[in-house]
């Protein structure tokens, strides 16, 4: 079993990337399928941790479509810290538009409530919420999570853009702490 560590803890590979990619093309279909008739949705890809499912997922869309960033932090180690603070903000026009959010991982849904909210205030056509990965333990909000590529119990993952304090962002695979 492939192992790493990244500063003090110890990582165990966890979802290899074949895994993580047949999942990411499941829901590729369901969007190609879902916004076959808008003219151009736009994808928020929300920085850090969705680089890599942003990127992996829009090329296996058929849509002509938009994509955007925000960049948004709650996390501090291995913990959220209850509080999500806006560092860069969202630059297109959403007014009138489909808005799909990507997002790593959905937790406590903190990220999302505030994102569902910045975004809404514009005055969208619809808001989508499209995640990676969806922990329903730790899920404490009522926005509808429309796509999620994988589910996963409370544990805490690095790789495929998540990170443990920076770290582990570049890796390929998922990898899960060690208990
Ligand atoms: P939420 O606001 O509690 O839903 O947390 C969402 C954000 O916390 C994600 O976008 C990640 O950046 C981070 N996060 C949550 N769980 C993990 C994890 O297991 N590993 C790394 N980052 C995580
Ligand atoms: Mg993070």
């Amino acid at each position: 079993m492939k192992k790493i560590q990244l500063l003090d803890k110890k990582f165990k590979l966890y979802i290899p990337f074949s895994e993580i990619e047949k999942n990411i093309s499941v829901v590729a279909q369901q969007l190609n399928r879902d916004f076959a008739d808008e003219p151009c949705p736009l994808f928020i890809c929300t920085l850090d941790g969705a680089f890599m499912f942003t990127a992996n997922l829009l090329q296996k869309l058929k849509l002509n479509c938009e994509v955007s960033f925000v960049k948004v932090s709650s996390y501090q180690g291995t913990r959220s810290s209850g509080e999500i603070r806006e560092i860069l903000g969202l630059n297109t026009t959403v007014k009138g538009r489909s808005v799909i959010i990507l997002e790593d991982i959905v937790d406590s849904g903190l990220t999302i409530e505030f994102l569902d909210k910045l975004i809404k205030k514009q005055q969208p056509k619809q808001v989508k919420v499209c995640t990676m990965l969806f922990k329903p333990e730790t899920y404490r909000k009522n926005i509808p999570i429309d796509y999620t590529a994988m589910c996963i119990p409370n544990d805490f993952i690095v790789g495929f853009g998540l990170d443990y304090n920076q770290l582990g962002r570049q890796l390929k695979d998922i990898y899960v702490l060690e208990k």
